[in-house]
């Protein structure tokens, strides 16, 4: 039969990196130019289907900005999949991307289903990391990648979805 999965998210990356503005495109369809930058964290739940389940989403987008990264263990931790974003046009979100893979590693849930998102990938004039090397990263860390754009609407359901397909069906 059909299971019901019940999934705790995280979004983790750097400020402007695009979280809230993925989990808008994902739970409403819709875009903001000028998204606020988020305080604390914001809950948010969606459903999706998948072949063999049902999976519903807990949500929980956390804010990049520095002073609030103390916070976020009590978001990943028990988290059974999280979404690490980055900004294609800049280079350093990328390495603030790679330094909460390494976080997640080491004090995550070793079971966790780790997604890297480039997301902006409408802005490819001002692309700054390659899609290969992002790749590449996340071939040899076990992650798994793709391009993202929360304002063209480009991979945000595929990439909740091929989450949904890797989370464990107890
Ligand atoms: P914090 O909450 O501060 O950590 O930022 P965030 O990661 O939630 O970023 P947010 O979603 O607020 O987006 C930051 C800015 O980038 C906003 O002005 C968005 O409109 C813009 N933005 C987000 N995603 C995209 C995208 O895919 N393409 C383009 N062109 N702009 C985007
Ligand atoms: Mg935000």
């Amino acid at each position: 039969g059909n299971k019901n999965i019940n999934a705790k998210l995280v979004l983790l990356g750097d400020v402007g990196a695009g979280k809230s503005s993925l989990v808008l495109r994902f739970v409403k369809g819709q875009f903001v130019e000028f998204q606020e930058s988020t305080i604390g964290a914001a809950f948010f739940s969606q459903t999706l289907a998948v072949k063999d389940a049902t999976v519903k989403f807990e949500i929980w987008d956390t804010a990049g900005q520095e002073r609030y990264h103390s916070l976020a263990p009590m978001y990943y931790r028990g988290a059974a999949a999280a979404i690490i974003v980055y900004d294609i046009t800049n280079q350093a979100s990328f390495d603030r991307a790679k330094k909460w893979v390494q976080e997640l590693h080491a004090q995550g849930n070793p079971n966790m289903v780790v997604a890297l998102a480039g997301n902006k990938a409408d802005l490819v004039d001002a692309r700054k990391v390659e899609a290969e090397e992002a790749q590449i990263y996340a071939q040899d860390n076990g992650i798994f990648f793709m391009e993202t754009s929360a304002k063209a609407a480009t991979n945000v359901n595929d990439i909740f979805y091929e989450i949904a397909k890797r989370l464990p069906r107890v």
